[in-house]
């Protein structure tokens, strides 16, 4: 089994570098794409008679986002069966992650949030069975012809692994630096392993099931900063630290980022080409950092928006996805001191920019029968 694969998950726990306290910027991205999971839902339930809903979230992680598509679901299906006048199917969902995801901090969430959906909906609402389904989503994880919808939300911009290729030292990600070899390496994993997940997810679906995927994408004609930056700053400071004998060099030689973000063609090609699927829509989302930030912080009642806590918000979204594979590389004693370096150049980076955008991409497919 490949190694970041074991190693990956975001920061576990409810602590404050967590990703539960640190995944607001994801529950953004779920919203902007809740209209098109609603239109995939409802054309399911309107062409299958479902009686047992099966729907998978690949890629869950933990915190708040972790049952959000489980109750936008039952809030979707609810609504499509009174206006069918249909009796509410029983659901079945399936969580899924790779095997270091903070899986208990989920089942311990489990009993509130039955309450709240029993209190909102009563007995008018179907049986509701959550499990978990621990493994890769680059490997079979149903058997065939089993589910009715697939969700991933900002999880598939995750590579298996990143490319081997050689001639990028001194950087964990892409920068303008970077040889082309190793820009058509990441491509080509990107191709790889998108295109696997796909033919997967065609076995796993039954004929005509819906999914809908998000993920972190690249706007060709952006002119503006994007999140390749904000992943390069991480090389840069760990650059910094080898000058200053506190990471051996071989250590960041050998380390880069398994993220890739596709612009909408590179996303569009490997849809066409694997075949499986009717692509329903493909958008690409631009999200203004700095407003989402301002709402993200506002929505803690905080309204003190400075540049600092502007660069904590950033840092603390980096460390809570990257911290992990970070510390498994490079030791725990450092993170401390990379992220507060982290965050200095953060500050410089928003005095320069002023603004930094990023782009999601929102995929939604049908099974070819
Ligand atoms: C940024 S989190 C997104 C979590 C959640 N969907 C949300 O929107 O907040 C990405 C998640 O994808 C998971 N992930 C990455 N690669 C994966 C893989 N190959 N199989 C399953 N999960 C994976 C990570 O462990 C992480 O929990």
């Amino acid at each position: 089994m490949d190694t970041q694969q074991v190693l990956l998950h975001m920061n576990h726990g409810m602590g404050d570098n967590s990703y539960a306290h640190n995944s607001i910027i994801q529950k953004k991205v779920m919203r902007e794409a809740k209209a098109i999971v609603e239109e995939s839902i409802m054309r399911l339930y309107a062409i299958i008679p479902i009686h047992c809903f099966k729907v998978a979230d690949l890629g869950c992680s933990s915190g708040p986002n972790a049952l959000q598509l489980v109750s936008n679901v039952i809030d979707i299906v609810d609504c499509s069966s009174s206006n069918l006048n249909l009796k509410p199917p029983v659901f079945q969902f399936f969580l899924n992650d790779l095997f270091g995801n903070d899986f208990n901090s989920i089942f311990k969430s489990l009993p509130q949030f039955s309450e709240i959906i029993e209190e909102k909906k009563g007995q008018k609402c179907g049986a509701c069975f959550i499990n978990a389904t621990p493994g890769t989503f680059y490997k079979r994880l149903f058997p065939n012809n089993f589910l009715h919808f697939v969700h991933s939300s900002f999880s598939l911009h995750w590579l298996s692994q990143a490319p081997k290729e050689l001639g990028n030292e001194e950087n964990v990600h892409l920068t303008s630096t970077t040889p082309p070899a190793m820009h058509k390496a990441y491509l080509e994993q990107f191709r790889k392993d998108f295109k696997l997940f796909l033919k997967l997810r065609s076995q796993e679906l039954v004929p005509k099931g819906g999914m809908v995927l998000t993920l972190i994408g690249r706007d060709k004609t952006q002119k503006t900063h994007d999140i390749r930056t904000a992943w390069s700053l991480i090389g840069t400071t760990l650059n910094d630290m080898v000058l200053e004998n506190l990471i051996e060099a071989i250590k960041l030689e050998s380390f880069d980022l398994p993220l890739y973000d596709p612009t909408i063609e590179e996303a569009k090609e490997v849809i066409e080409d694997e075949g499986s699927f009717t692509l329903q829509r493909l958008e690409s989302v631009i999200l203004d950092w700095s407003t989402n930030i301002k709402e993200a912080v506002e929505d803690e009642n905080n309204n003190n928006l400075d540049l600092n806590t502007k660069a904590e918000f950033t840092t603390k979204f980096v460390r809570a996805a990257l911290e992990p594979l970070l510390k498994a590389q490079f030791g725990e004693k450092i993170m401390d001191e990379l992220f507060v370096r982290y965050k200095n150049k953060i500050v410089q980076l928003i005095m320069e920019v002023k603004l930094l955008e990023f782009s999601t991409l929102i995929i939604s497919l049908i099974k070819k029968v």
